[in-house]
Parts: C-alpha cells; structure tokens; sequence
C-alpha cells in the first residue's frame, strides 16, 4: 500500500516567526488528531527551514523544500542546492510545481536534473504534474500528464522511482477555488498509476504515493481522498492555518 502523505506548500507566505509559530500550533492540534498513519510535510520556504526543522524535531511534522537548484554548487546566485537542503535538515522536495514551470519557466530536462539531484542526496521528491485548463477542455489531460512523467521521472532505475511522490495538481485547479471532482482526481491518479505500471511495474506502482492538489479544503478532502488511487494531499491556501491542514489531514476514511 503507498504511504498517505498531507504535504502543506506554503508557498511565498509566512515569515520566519510566523512559520514556526504555525508549525507549533499543528503540533498541538496533531496531538489532539487521530492521525498518526499519516505523514505530515510542511514546505516553508527556504529563509524558514532551519527554525522550522528546529521546531518539528521529535514530532510527526516532516520538513520539505518548495524548490533545489540541480547542480551541486557553483557561481548560481541565490540558489540552494540539494546538499545545503539535506543539511538544512530537510526531509523533502518539492520538484516541478506549476509556479515555477509558468513564472521560472522551469522545463522538462531541468526537473529531471532537480530529481536526480535530489535522490541524490537521500531527500524525498514530491514531483508535481498537471494539465492548464485548455489542454483539460481539450481532453488532453492524460496526453500532458504522461508526457511530462515520461520526460522528467522515467529515466530513473526502479529502485530510485521508489523514492518519488507524485502530486497531481491541475493547473486550474490551484488558488481558484476550482476543485477537481473526486471522479476527475480518481481517473487521474489510475490513469499515473497504470502508466507507472506499465514502465516500473504493478508493485511499484502499487506502492507509489499519488496525491491531489487544488484547491483541497477541509470540506472536500474526506471525499477527494475517499477515492482508492488518491493517497493524499498537497495543500496550498488550507495548509497556511493548522486547523483546516489538520482538518485534512484527518479527512482519510
Ligand atoms: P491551493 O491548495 O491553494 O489551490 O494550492 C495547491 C498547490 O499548488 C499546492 O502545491
């Protein structure tokens, strides 16, 4: 069975004493929650890390990046590599997410270099795919989604694909209150799954954690996630106040 992760991705919110202050609020109410089979990640971004890695030692909160540069080090000013990450105390990567590929146009071969650079070093990829609105109303949803896990996870052996979470965001879906259907996500992630399948094989795939995000609330979480091939969550909006991200933490059936 694949691992049920609730990934929080902060994005460009909260400063430092904010952040800490949120992660120990989600303690708190975590230890209130009937959650403990689930796997909490929160993705401050990078000024945070260390503070909040401080503040969620010893609990079942997991710290996550929202980004790595794929080199290991050199003159690439201001960004942070997967090495500082791991030394940061990081667990987690967030790779890909549609901000960066339509603001920091990042591309296909880039990602696949952050992967590698990532299970490089130990972390934990969280690989965000997903389709614009056009290509869904197109019915080209299943086309981009492959094309992109094809480009950017399959040169991976078997036993580093093992390593990865796959997040399905449609790029509708994210900060517009858009929801997928639990129907859409669920033909989504079998349609991943069956596509992981048929490169790495059933068990692997099998065991792959295949999360949704968009515009994920604790109001349709419990639904969302009720679905068989939907693993989880990566939270944007909800996940920036502890009670709706325990909310949905402990939406799972
Ligand atoms: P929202 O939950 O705010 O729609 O964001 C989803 C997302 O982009 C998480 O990475």
């Amino acid at each position: 069975m694949a691992r049920k992760i609730v990934a929080g991705n902060w994005k460009m919110n909260k400063t430092v004493s904010e952040g800490v202050q949120l992660v120990e609020e989600l303690k708190n109410e975590l230890a209130k929650a009937n959650a403990s089979d689930v796997t909490v990640v929160v993705s401050p971004p990078y000024v945070s890390l260390t503070e909040v890695v401080k503040t969620a030692a010893g609990s079942q909160v997991e710290v996550s990046a929202q980004n790595v540069h794929q080199e290991a080090s050199g003159a690439y000013t201001a960004e942070v590599s997967a090495d500082m990450l791991k030394s940061a105390g990081v667990g987690y990567v967030i790779i890909g997410h549609s901000e960066r590929r339509e603001y920091f146009a990042e591309n296909a071969v880039d990602i696949a270099k952050k992967i590698d650079a990532v299970i490089a070093q130990g972390l934990t990829p969280i690989y965000c795919c997903g389709e614009v609105k056009e290509e869904r109303e197109s019915g080209n949803q299943n086309a981009i989604v492959g094309g992109q896990i094809k480009d950017e996870l399959f040169h991976l052996s078997d036993a580093d694909f093992e390593k990865v979470v796959i997040a399905y965001e449609p790029v509708w879906a994210i900060g517009t209150g858009l929801t997928a259907s639990a129907d859409q996500a669920q033909d989504m992630h079998a349609f991943i799954r069956g596509f992981v399948a048929d490169k790495f094989g059933k068990v692997i795939a099998k065991e792959t954690s295949i999360l949704y995000g968009g515009s994920c609330k604790p109001t349709n979480a419990a639904e969302i996630f009720s679905k068989p091939d939907v693993d989880g969550g990566l939270i944007g909006g909800a996940a920036l106040n502890a009670t709706d991200f325990v909310g949905i933490i402990t939406a799972f059936n």
